[in-house]
């Protein structure tokens, strides 16, 4: 029956399609195909968290080859077990602690890149924290991320997809401890390194609390982004704004519930890292059709799509597009405007950016 068929992104649309909500369900039959057709479209993620990208079997095996005992962390079925955001940080860290060598950095690097190009990433930037390269081993920090480059060099070889890195201070961890990520951030920024942020539990101090680090990481150059109202709310997207001057908030969502402010995101194009799958994962909304992506995006508000932590949040760029497509009806164009924002958002140099677009086809 797949001749008969047209549908929203040139396949053949399935007859035994749902009319009802959401609007565009393929049969079980077509499920394989629509996830391969939105696998191969390219597409650009901003917003990855490098550890947090580690498989649990990568985990599990660095576990055994240094006989440290996390076994609490997986579920039965061998993912990640956690049951709010508090516990997720909590079973986080527990796997970054298996993360003790520069070559470790090297191997979790390269297979990231290997599973994310199987989805159409040509393009990826991902948060590293100094504090989880070997329990915070700040001294070898420069040798982390050589190995991470190294990585990253040879993946785009082989798979044709780009890395580039954005230092990451831990919030929860306290405002002192961003003060010496973000000197790590100056010191290797450069080809790789092309950014600061700083992820972590956000009910945790206030945002003027952390100026100190963004003041280090702006007055070396480095473009900034920040966290902020995947949790907090209004206010705290607000407060991030004001005090730390960041071009791209993670998430932002909690934006929606104060009008202005979605106006003055959308007039000053400050760029929304948007990961849809981990707010309904960890429950920051009550489920996919309750996501305000679509109400910032008419807004006005430069959105981008990205999975935050796949294995975690058990998704990937090609799930969030299938989902995107089948809650909001999103086409093709709304997927290659994702992808332009992303594009001239990164925190890439221009010739890198060059090379990107060319691939985007
Ligand atoms: N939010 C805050 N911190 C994080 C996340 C997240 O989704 N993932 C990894 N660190
Ligand atoms: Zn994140």
């Amino acid at each position: 029956h797949l001749l008969r068929c047209t549908d929203y992104t040139g396949l053949p649309l399935c007859p035994r399609l749902s009319t009802s909500n959401p609007p565009f369900l393929p049969c079980s039959a077509h499920i394989e195909r629509y996830t391969t057709m939105f696998q191969t479209l390219p597409k650009i993620e901003l917003h990855t968290h490098l550890e947090g990208c580690a498989p649990p079997s990568f985990i599990q095996q660095l576990a055994s080859e240094k006989n440290i005992d996390i076994a609490k962390i997986f579920a039965a079925d061998g993912g990640y077990a956690f049951e709010n955001f508090d516990h997720f940080l909590q079973v986080y860290e527990a796997a970054c602690t298996t993360l003790q060598t520069p070559e470790d950095f090297r191997r979790l690097t390269f297979a990231v890149l290997e599973e994310t190009a199987k989805h159409g990433v040509v393009y990826m930037e991902t948060f590293v924290s100094p504090d989880f390269c070997g329990g915070g081993d700040l001294v070898a920090w420069r040798d982390y991320v050589a190995a991470m480059e190294d990585a990253a060099t040879e993946a785009e070889m082989r798979f044709g997809i780009t890395l580039r890195g954005i230092v990451t201070g831990i919030r929860h961890f306290g405002h002192e401890s961003c003060i010496p990520a973000a000197h790590c951030a100056a010191d290797t920024f450069g080809s790789f390194i092309t950014g600061y942020g700083m992820a972590g539990g956000e009910m945790v101090g206030r945002p003027a609390d952390y100026t100190r680090s963004f003041d280090i990481a702006r007055d070396a150059g480095m473009p900034l982004t920040c966290h902020a109202g995947e949790w907090g709310g209004a206010a705290m997207v607000a407060e991030t704004i004001k005090h730390l001057k960041v071009a791209r908030i993670g998430h932002g969502i909690g934006a929606i519930d104060d009008p202005a402010l979605v106006q003055h995101i959308a007039e000053t194009g400050i760029v929304l890292e948007v990961c849809p799958g981990s707010n309904v994962v960890l429950n920051a909304v009550s489920g996919w059709d309750a996501h305000p992506i679509v109400k910032l995006r008419d807004a006005g508000v430069k959105v981008t799509v990205s999975t935050d932590d796949p294995p975690f949040f058990h998704t990937t760029m090609s799930y969030e597009y299938e989902m995107l497509s089948k809650t909001f009806g999103w086409t093709q164009a709304d997927f290659d405007a994702v992808t332009e924002t992303a594009l001239n958002a990164a925190f890439c140099d221009d010739q890198t950016r060059q090379r990107v677009a060319a691939r985007l086809g």
